[in-house]
């Protein structure tokens, strides 16, 4: 990373003390980093006991035989048990655990008392389906609460699950269901998406027509929009309403160990086929509950969480279902989009529950910040005491107008950095202890080692770029990817020998707090120096006339590769007549806040980003628009015709 790209977050120079209020109330304090310092395996030790074990481990990290990690080894647990029984006997039952808010405007409040019946009576269901401890079950539902019974079902009786996003087709959905041999698949008639039901059941249908899939032997079937005409396999296919309503309401929970697989979750990646990232059960549990509680500070009595993500992605397994629910939370399970019926719904929601946590994504923020400022301020949000972001990096400006405009100026941001892998957040502020920089997650939690080295794996110094690294294993890493031991030696500990290669670009700052840069895919070499597209992209976001940026590099003869910026404009700029002053204006900008090397050569304003379904910008596709050649593969879009859009706005090239 050159040395000119590195001055430019840096010059980042705004920041947010924690409030004096929530820093004297913090679940977690300054003291915590000593403690793990001191003693990190010991630390974690003690936060496994914030689980009930039915048989306490005695040992902690075993690492014998890297990079095949077992934590908690000896211990015996059940996380449904874990999530779900022991909030009710502990005297919780009354508490609502989901306030589940769909699409149409129907609700439904469970309490962890109807939770129990609802999980247990599922549990039943799968093993009156065959369903033993090991089988994998796919999961293909939309954000309703049988989502989450489902998971907790098959946690229940040890079945992993491999949840597929809903909004993935049936090819996607079938390669998943063949690598994983999952025997039951759980899915719906469909959801409700932009104000009209979306059908689910005939993908699941199409599916199992694929080869690899024989072995799935039930279909069960959530009714939620009531379509009719719905193809039936008799045999195969069951209501959940015929079988799962007729069931016990009582079942005893076994305990698994420790490291039982709790689920598989596919990560798309870019290249070969998707990841089966697996994950086990003690110290994933152990990490997600204990971050969820010391990153959110949730105070499970008074708080009202509300992660919008969905549980088709890690960020809906870790903090809609285990973290939450094993804290006792009561949380918001919302199962449409933020504009549908209009573009204040998601500000409805906090206000109607008086959600006081909300944990969303950065494409989120900046289509809320196109939308205007004046929509969120119709809605009473001052519930809200803690925000939080995920996903990839938060320009600053998103940053600030997050804390600004839904945060009343006045609440912490806590931008938290992790991934599929590593099953729980890694590197984040703490709202009651990080002096909060716009822009950066800043530091490791306490127990997790992280930094950043360069190409040779040497450590960089502060003030200096390369690649993030964790440097020692963590309670919630993947295991291994399903079925291929190698694959995941080779894409995660070969690299730098001994450490966790996690694929993203950073850089440290000069009190030694770390900024990360993208995917390390996504950094141009421009005229020999290396350019980060997060900082181009947010240098062109701090200009006030625009939303989003997405910026590329493009083979070029004179430079390696020239900088292609696609801009969204901000909701009432005006394009067309102006464009090619405005264009000048925002290379010229660039310039002034990255240097004249990062000033992008080409500058097209467009009205729709090409995005994967987890609000991913597809860069690859955009380079394919900047280099004239025919687009790549186009199948994980949320919107393919984004594209026609972006090509018919081409003008010749330059
Ligand atoms: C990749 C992992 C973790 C849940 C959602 C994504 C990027 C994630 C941040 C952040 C900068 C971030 C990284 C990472 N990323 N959070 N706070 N700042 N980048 O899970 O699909 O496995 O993606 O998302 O590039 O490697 P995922």
């Amino acid at each position: 990373m050159s040395n000119e790209s590195l001055a430019s977050l840096l010059k980042e120079e705004r920041r947010f003390a924690p409030p004096a209020a929530l820093a004297a109330e913090a679940n977690v304090t300054a003291e915590a980093y000593e403690q793990a310092r001191a003693d990190r395996l010991g630390f974690w030790a003690t936060q496994a006991r914030r689980l009930s074990w039915e048989t306490e481990p005695t040992q902690v990290l075993d690492w014998s035989d890297p990079p095949f990690a077992k934590w908690f080894a000896d211990g015996r647990l059940n996380v449904a048990y874990n999530c779900v029984d022991r909030h009710v006997e502990n005297g919780h039952g009354d508490r609502v655990a989901l306030h589940f808010e769909g699409e149409p405007g129907d609700t439904r409040s469970l309490t962890y008392a109807d939770l129990q019946r609802e999980v247990s009576k599922a549990a039943h269901a799968l093993t009156e389906l065959g369903v033993q401890a090991g089988d994998r079950v796919a999961i293909y539902l939309p954000m309703i609460p049988e989502a989450v019974v489902s998971m907790l079902a098959c946690a229940r009786i040890g079945a992993p699950h491999s949840v597929v996003f809903g909004g993935f087709s049936a090819d996607a959905l079938a390669t998943r269901i063949h690598d994983a041999d999952a025997r039951v698949v759980i899915t719906a008639d469909g959801g409700y998406r932009r104000g009209k039901p979306s059908p689910l059941k005939p993908a699941v249908d199409e599916a199992l027509t694929r080869p690899g899939t024989e072995n799935v032997r039930s279909v069960l079937v959530v009714r939620r929009t009531g379509q009719e005409d719905l193809a039936w396999t008799e045999g195969r296919d069951v209501w959940w309403h015929d079988l799962v309503d007729r069931q016990p309401e009582q079942h005893t929970p076994q305990a698994f160990d420790a490291e039982h697989p709790l689920f598989i979750l596919y990560t798309s990646g870019t290249t070969g086929k998707p990841k089966g990232i697996l994950h086990t059960t003690g110290g994933y549990l152990t990490q997600t509950s204990y971050t969820h509680h010391a990153v959110f500070d949730l105070k499970p009595e008074s708080d009202v969480f509300w992660c919008t993500a969905d549980v088709g992605w890690v960020t809906g397994h870790s903090y809609i279902v285990y973290g939450p629910l094993s804290n006792g939370a009561t949380e918001v399970l919302y199962e449409g989009t933020p504009d549908t019926p209009h573009q204040g719904r998601w500000w409805e929601i906090v206000q109607k529950y008086g959600v006081t946590i909300l944990y969303t994504a950065p494409t989120a923020i900046r289509a809320a910040m196109k939308w205007g400022d004046d929509i969120p301020a119709k809605f009473d949000l001052s519930s809200l005491r803690v925000l939080g972001s995920v996903g990839e990096p938060i320009n600053p400006e998103a940053w600030v107008w997050y804390r600004k405009h839904i945060g009343a100026d006045a609440t912490p941001v806590v931008d938290t950095w992790w991934q599929t892998e590593t099953g729980s957040i890694m590197i984040s502020p703490l709202p009651g202890v990080t002096e909060a920089k716009p822009g950066s997650a800043q530091v490791p939690l306490p127990g997790i080692a992280a930094t950043v080295v360069d190409d040779e794996g040497n450590e960089v110094p502060d003030g200096a770029g390369g690649y993030l690294v964790l440097t020692e294993p963590w309670p919630s890493m993947l295991r291994t990817i399903w079925g291929d031991d190698q694959r995941y030696r080779d894409t995660y500990w070969s690299r730098f020998a001994g450490r966790y290669f996690a694929g993203d670009g950073a850089k440290k700052d000069e009190d030694g707090d770390i900024w990360l840069l993208g995917r390390v895919d996504d950094v141009m070499l421009v005229s020999g120096h290396n350019i980060s597209t997060t900082e181009v992209e947010s240098a062109l976001v701090s200009h006030p006339k625009v939303a989003e940026a997405a910026v590329v590099g493009a083979k070029d003869p004179q430079t390696t590769q020239a900088i292609c910026a696609f801009v969204i404009l901000r909701g009432g700029q005006e394009q067309g007549a102006d464009e090619a002053g405005l264009v000048e204006e925002l290379r010229a900008h660039v310039a002034k806040q990255l240097g004249p090397i990062a000033k992008p050569k080409r500058i097209l304003p467009v009205s729709e980003l090409p995005k994967t379904r987890s609000g991913k910008i597809m860069r690859r596709l955009l380079r394919d628009v900047a280099e004239n050649r025919a687009l790549g593969d186009v199948t994980t879009l949320t919107d393919a015709s984004v594209m026609d859009l972006i090509q018919a706005k081409l003008p010749a090239a330059p």
